[in-house]
């Protein structure tokens, strides 16, 4: 594996790509240089032939206490706008492969908007979300006003974003943004989320790979023009061997053996 100063990657499974945020003494606030980090190594993972699902998570503490303050104070208008701020932040929601965030601890600002740029939340009893910018006299910037009220609706999500307070692991789940709450435990969440991303890689990757875009068609396109883009995408796994050896495995009473072609 590549070494990198503020992130981890390594491949903890078969086919399942694991990239670990590593800044600890910041509780891994998202500064430049870890953004560029970890847009390389999930652009190499994505790439990757032998990868065909990836983990993101961060410490037990910390998933990320948000984009990095002491960084930005003193940025200007004009550099945020010349410079595109935070525009390479969008590299995480452009994956062709599914992601799915393991969030233990806190999960702030750009942090949370990071984890719901991900496919799957799996959060530990101990996770703490908000969207705090409210406090420090600015707004979301990376998704967060957006994705939130696609997931939890207006109400909430102008609750949450007006106040800034933080919200549980538990209230994350009952809202729909959080899958699953693991059992309490150091490591937890990252087994589970490994296990999870196992599960998914043993399938064909071309499959999954329409299936995230079917999903994420939803997202984006009014209902007719999302139902005709799953239609599509349905008639293209036909042409695929791994459609033929799916099925024919079915009827066949055998696993099945993907090749991802
Ligand atoms: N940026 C830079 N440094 C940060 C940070 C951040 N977002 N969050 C924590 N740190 C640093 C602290 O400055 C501290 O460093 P020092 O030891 O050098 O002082 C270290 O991490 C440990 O933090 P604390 O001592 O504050 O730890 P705590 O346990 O007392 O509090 C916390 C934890 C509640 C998460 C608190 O650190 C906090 O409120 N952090 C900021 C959260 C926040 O506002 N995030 C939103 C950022 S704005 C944003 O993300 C914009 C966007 O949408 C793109």
């Amino acid at each position: 594996a590549k070494s990198y100063e503020h992130i981890l990657t390594s491949s903890p499974a078969p086919g399942v790509g694991l990239v670990t945020l590593n800044r600890p003494k910041a509780l891994n606030a998202l500064c430049s240089p870890l953004i560029l980090e970890l847009n390389d190594a999930l652009l190499a993972f994505d790439a990757d032939p032998d990868i065909r699902a990836i983990v993101l998570t961060g410490s037990d503490r910390a998933f990320a206490a948000g984009a990095d303050i002491k960084e930005m104070k003193d940025k200007t208008y004009v550099d945020a706008y010349k410079n595109r701020f935070i525009e390479n932040w969008g590299v995480l929601a452009s994956l062709r492969k599914p992601i799915i965030a393991a969030v233990s601890g806190y999960a702030l600002g750009g942090g949370c908007e990071i984890a719901l740029s991900t496919d799957i939340i799996l959060a530990s009893p101990t996770a703490k979300f908000g969207q705090p910018e409210i406090a420090i006299g600015t707004i979301p910037g990376g998704g967060g006003s957006q994705r939130l009220l696609k997931t939890i609706g207006k109400s909430r999500t102008m609750e949450l974003v007006l106040t800034g307070r933080q919200f549980s692991a538990h209230e994350a789940e009952r809202w729909g943004i959080v899958s699953k709450v693991v059992r309490e435990g150091d490591g937890e969440v990252v087994r589970e989320a490994i296990e999870m991303a196992g599960v998914i890689a043993s399938k064909s990757q071309l499959a999954v790979q329409a299936a995230k875009e079917a999903v994420n068609a939803a997202l984006d396109q009014s209902l007719s023009e999302g139902l005709k883009t799953e239609r599509r995408l349905f008639y293209g796994t036909f042409a695929t061997s791994d459609q033929k050896e799916g099925m024919g495995a079915f009827a066949e009473k055998r696993q099945p053996n993907f090749t991802h072609s």
